[in-house]
């Protein structure tokens, strides 16, 4: 793994739906072309809540749902297009590389994949690594992993933004009510 020169951590604790989807929308505010994020974590982790986030810090006003039975979810309109990636039902790496993925990974906008456990080895080698933790019924721990030094940055950037003006007192109620689904 050339170039791969740092492995910066954050560890980040969510007490509501809100919250995740907020440090989403926070992450697709700086997220560039060519970005890849892996999302791990068991059903009900926050997986796609934290997609919706995403989503919407690119701009993308469409829902963003499971793509469980499509594989792929393709969202443009937003700064920069979404390509919404679960690997649940693909087995092994043989079977990811045969899909052809690297047209997302390699492309204009921004691939999120969730359920990338079993074929690391056919995703690429650097990416910002989400692993959600069920700590609760409304807790979940997010143990983020940027593996690259262009997800070094970015994560120095989520945390410059985080401890800016642009954070929410601590307390303060969101102003929207989100849901988050399972499909
Ligand atoms: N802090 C939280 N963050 C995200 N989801 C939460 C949280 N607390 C409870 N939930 C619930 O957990 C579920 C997460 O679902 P989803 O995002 O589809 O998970 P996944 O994609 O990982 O299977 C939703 O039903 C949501 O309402
Ligand atoms: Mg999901």
């Amino acid at each position: 793994m050339v170039g791969v020169v740092g492995l910066q951590v954050l560890d980040f604790i969510s007490h509501s739906v809100a919250q995740t989807r907020r440090l989403g929308t926070r992450l697709g505010q700086l997220l560039r072309p060519g970005d890849v994020i892996l999302l791990a974590g068991e059903f009900g982790a926050g997986k796609t809540c934290l997609t919706q986030g995403i989503a919407q810090g690119l701009g993308i006003t469409r829902r963003v749902t499971s793509p469980s039975f499509t594989l792929v979810n393709e969202y443009p309109g937003g700064r920069l297009p979404l390509y919404h990636i679960d690997l649940y039902r693909v087995t092994g790496v043989q079977e990811v590389l045969d899909l052809g993925l690297d047209e997302y990974f390699y492309g204009a906008g921004v691939s999120v994949v969730e359920w990338p456990g079993q074929a690391l080895a056919a995703l690429p080698p650097e990416h910002l690594l989400i692993e959600l933790s069920v700590i609760g019924k409304t807790k979940r721990e997010l143990h983020i992993t940027a593996v690259g030094s262009r997800y070094d940055d970015l994560v120095d950037r989520l945390l410059a933004q985080a401890s800016g003006s642009e954070s929410l007192p601590p307390g303060e109620l969101p102003r929207e009510v989100f849901r988050c689904s399972q499909i």
